[in-house]
């Protein structure tokens, strides 16, 4: 069986601990320096319409690991230049034998209308203002991996939810897996429609972040904003910046995120973003696993010598994982980082 991930809100339970599960297993083999099984012969095409660092690199990363060829394609310097349409480009790249596509562009559903035409697996890299399904999946997997379990954690989004995939993405998953969520940012950046997202809505940071396990904050989506949205940037640090001061609210343990890019100084302050409540670089990381682990469950596991694992049996490879990233730091503190 072969299926796209075009969005969290569309998936069952079991699907979510099943590419949970995928990615601890997979970190867990790759941290101990365990061989992956390459898959001959699949090729990916990973189409960034819109800018990517972090997104682009680990689907790259990923795809190395599994031994996919991949094959970058944007916008600019494509015949969608020349004024080819996105169909009629979906259709070419179905045709140039690709397996699955792994598309970003700044169109909502834009992953849909390409997984209808292309018909094999389109994995949605973020579309609009609607998914980011994986980098959700990397958030849920840095808080189960820092806090054990999602299931109780009373979790706070906070920013600019309106033009924000990350925010639906998280919003969906981390109420599937039990989180009490509050969506907290101002009036003009929430979503008119707010009854079609799972959370309450706080206006008021610190009322917000109260008593939260974990803080996430969003990046000011400005290349989507009608101007007006903000008074200033300066009352937005103001009365939205995660920092310090507004984090004696929270619980004593709570750990802060941002899936990046982050405005330094505007959404987190230094101290917040490079200290140990941060789980900013985990973060980072954990988007090559999850990836692979959407790049195998897309193929339902064929081809490689992976079983489909369950969170619980992710959970025992999570562990192993751990175990195994403090031999590396360790490793590494004492090689003086030349390990
Ligand atoms: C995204 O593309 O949505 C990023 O991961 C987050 C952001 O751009 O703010």
């Amino acid at each position: 069986m072969k299926r796209s991930l075009l969005g969290i809100r569309g998936l069952e339970l079991a699907e979510i601990e099943d590419l949970l599960g995928l990615a601890a297993h997979y970190k867990a083999r790759i941290l101990a320096g365990e061989e992956i099984q390459r898959v001959p012969r699949r090729a990916i095409g990973l189409l960034f319409f819109e800018g990517s660092t972090r997104t682009r690199v680990s689907f790259e990363q990923a795809a190395a690991y599994l031994g996919y060829r991949s094959t970058n394609f944007a916008g600019p310097g494509s015949s969608m230049a020349k004024g080819e349409t996105l169909k009629d480009t979906i259709l070419t790249l179905k045709y140039e034998r690709l397996d699955a596509i792994v598309m970003r562009h700044n169109a909502s559903g834009a992953t849909q209308l390409a997984a209808t035409f292309f018909g094999g697996p389109v994995i949605n890299a973020g579309d609009g203002e609607h998914e980011h399904p994986t980098q959700a999946l990397a958030d849920a997997m840095t808080i189960i991996e820092r806090k054990g379990s999602i299931q109780g954690l009373k979790i706070a989004i906070v920013g600019d939810v309106m033009h924000s995939r990350v925010a639906r993405s998280n919003a969906w998953l981390l109420t599937k897996l039990g989180a009490e969520l509050n969506l907290v940012g101002p009036r003009t950046l929430m979503p008119p429609v707010m009854s079609h997202l799972p959370g309450a809505i706080q206006y008021d940071l610190l009322a917000g972040i109260e008593g939260c396990d974990v803080v996430m904050c969003l990046r000011l989506q400005r290349e989507r904003m009608d101007s007006g949205l903000l008074s200033s940037i300066g009352e937005y640090r103001r009365l939205y910046q995660v920092n310090q001061r507004a984090l004696r609210v929270a619980k004593r343990d709570a750990m802060v995120m941002h899936p990046g890019p982050i405005n330094r100084g505007i959404e987190l302050d230094d101290l917040t973003a490079d200290g140990v409540a941060s789980a900013i670089h985990q973060q980072v990381e954990n988007g090559i696993f999850v990836r692979m682990a959407a790049l195998h469950w897309a193929f339902d596991g064929s081809g490689t010598d992976t079983p489909t694992l369950r969170l619980a049996d992710g959970k025992k490879a999570a562990k192993k994982a751990a175990k195994a990233e403090k031999a590396e730091k360790s490793e590494r503190a004492t090689t003086g980082g030349k390990a």
